[in-house]
């Protein structure tokens, strides 16, 4: 069903569990709150990929093989996707995000620098169905980083995957990095910084929602709330209501109205999954994947994944 923006929002926050949608993060400040993020001594998921990509870029580039076109899944500032240029070549870059404006900026830059790439920016909210029928005939590389795999839920990922492996009409593939279940005094720690940037991030969707739907949050009466739910292996991020608040939410066109919270009430935010390896690369076995290839960290914190179509 197609909703707008404000009419998705007004549905979610009105549910029975009040939910936002973790896309609602990342306007311009929630995209630099995330950039700090990934530069903190407790977020190690990013930090670890880069390693592990650094540290193998050939062996990755060999699993790869030929590539006509990457498809950069979520490529936000495109920076992961540039350094694999390269080592993987390929012939055609098309980066696919949903804040259009911004991954135009990006791409522009970044063709000076490759010339002999055809590029193109393409805004998508990666959360539909996703086709690709103008370069069906070519083999295609989905680049999918930075575990942003995590924020489906299970079920939603297995669909994601298989639509993936069918648009790659049994050849080329997809390089995915995936956050691993380890220790919760990580996990609990690389989502409750002591500098509270985190924290900062999750209140601003706050900030985000007033701007689109006319709502009157405040940020006062809400406190970050974050934990690893073992049961479900997945880190889940809160606003806790901090006292009773009630919060005024314009209808769409027709009446205004009110949601009441209680002191403790949730709104959950996000969910970032953790898998382990043999989990996720069964989860993409049955998708239709094979001949799976996988790099990890030493302590394991982190896993890349090249997932053939042609198996
Ligand atoms: C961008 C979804 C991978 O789940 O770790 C970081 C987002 N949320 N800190 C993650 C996030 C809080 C991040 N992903």
């Amino acid at each position: 069903m197609k909703q707008t923006l404000p009419q998705e929002l007004h549905r979610s926050l009105t549910a029975d569990v009040p939910f936002i949608s973790p896309k609602f993060f990342y306007d311009d400040i929630g995209s630099h709150l995330f950039d700090v993020i990934t530069l903190l001594e407790e977020y190690y998921p990013t930090r670890t990929e880069q390693w592990i990509m650094d540290a193998n870029r050939a062996a990755i580039a060999k699993a790869v093989g030929d590539c006509d076109v990457l498809l950069d899944l979520g490529a936000g500032n495109c920076a992961k996707a540039s350094q694999l240029f390269n080592s993987i070549k390929p012939k055609q870059y098309r980066a696919l995000d949903i804040s259009k404006e911004y991954l135009e900026a990006a791409v522009a830059d970044l063709q000076k620098q490759f010339p002999y790439i055809a590029m193109r920016a393409e805004a998508i909210d990666l959360s539909l169905p996703l086709a690709f029928p103008d370069i069906a005939e070519r083999r295609k590389i989905f680049f999918f980083p930075g575990s942003s795999i995590g924020n489906y839920d299970p079920e939603k990922a297995d669909q994601f995957f298989a639509n993936l492996a069918q648009e790659c009409h049994g050849n080329g593939g997809l390089l995915i990095g995936v956050d691993l279940v380890k220790d919760h005094e990580t996990l609990n720690l690389a989502y409750n910084d002591p500098l509270g940037v985190t924290a900062a991030f999750n209140l601003n969707i706050l900030l985000n929602v007033n701007r689109i739907t006319g709502s009157h949050f405040n940020l006062h009466d809400w406190e970050h709330y974050a934990f690893f739910n073992e049961s479900q292996s997945r880190i889940e991020m809160h606003l806790r209501a901090r006292s009773d608040v009630t919060v005024s939410l314009p209808g769409d066109g027709t009446k205004e109205r009110a949601i009441a919270f209680k002191a403790g009430d949730l709104i959950h935010t996000e969910n970032s999954y953790k898998y382990t390896e043999d989990g996720f690369t069964e989860k993409l076995r049955r998708a239709g994947f094979g001949n799976l290839q996988t790099w990890t960290d030493p302590k394991k914190h982190f896993l890349v994944c090249f997932a053939n179509a042609n198996k």
